[in-house]
């Protein structure tokens, strides 16, 4: 059976999907089975960091109203072994999604997958209610600033009133130059506001902020740095 992995922030732009696609992106390398999920219903974006924009016929929201079976909406991406993306709808909100619709979904995929990876929306709403309801794992992204901080812990507590148990958090856009200077909360100030485990600290890096850009995942480059930071993340993570 699959683990479910909701990747969450209290601010958008934290990086909760660069950090959904390259994870899945360094698990399925690994060799694993790998769905990301793109819960951002209407606005979408999972698709153009994995460069698939093209590739999408059926979605997420076809899914839950049945129009089609999950398989049928799922989108291949090789170059990454057995890494999956099921899309969410574009331009259209799916209104009265409940938790059991999550888990029935949610249970499928766990047959098929080692991992399903949900890139959440921004928000406490009932999106992340449904989710974190049926996940296994929460991860919350969270930024050097103050906003971020305050907001990522609201985040976290939510996850805890919804039963989720096993929560961590990540560190991304880390500017060492910024943080040297004091005026950004540094990575022990973090680690102390927040109450679950730190998993790992991601950097501010131009090839990343690229690849998203490209389609083309960073952690492509294997052998690179990052490849690497995002391997030991994995294994803290999972
Ligand atoms: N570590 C990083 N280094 C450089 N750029 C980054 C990094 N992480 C994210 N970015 C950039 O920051 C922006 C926001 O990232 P991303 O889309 O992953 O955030 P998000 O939390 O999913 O946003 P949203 O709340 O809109 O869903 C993007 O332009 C992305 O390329
Ligand atoms: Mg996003």
């Amino acid at each position: 059976m699959g683990t479910v992995a909701l990747i969450t922030s209290g601010k958008g732009g934290a990086g909760k999907t660069t950090i959904t696609v390259n994870l899945g992106a360094t698990l399925a390398q690994k060799g694993a089975r790998v769905v990301l999920v793109d819960f951002n219903m209407g606005l979408r974006n999972l698709d153009i960091y994995l460069g698939m924009e093209d590739t999408c016929l059926f979605d997420l929201g076809d899914v839950l109203t049945g129009v089609c079976k999950v398989e049928k909406a799922l989108v291949h991406d090789d170059r990454f072994g057995r890494l999956y993306m099921l899309p969410c709808p574009q331009f259209k909100e799916i209104n009265g999604v409940t938790p059991q619709h999550v888990a029935g979904l949610f249970a499928v995929l766990k047959k098929n997958f080692d991992y399903i990876l949900v890139d959440m929306p921004l928000g406490i709403g009932s999106p992340l209610e449904n989710v974190a309801q049926a996940a296994d794992l929460g991860i919350v992204v969270v930024t050097p600033d103050y906003v971020s901080l305050r907001n990522a812990d609201t985040v976290d507590r939510k996850l805890e009133s919804c039963g989720l148990q096993k929560r961590c958090f990540l560190i991304n856009q880390v500017d060492l130059e910024l943080l040297r200077t004091g005026n950004v909360p540094g990575i022990e100030q973090i680690a102390r506001g927040m109450s679950i485990p730190m998993a790992g600290i991601v950097p501010y890096d131009e090839n990343i902020h690229a690849g998203n850009n490209m389609g083309n995942p960073v952690v492509l480059a294997s052998d690179s740095y990052i490849a690497k930071n995002f391997s030991s993340i994995a294994l803290r993570v999972f």
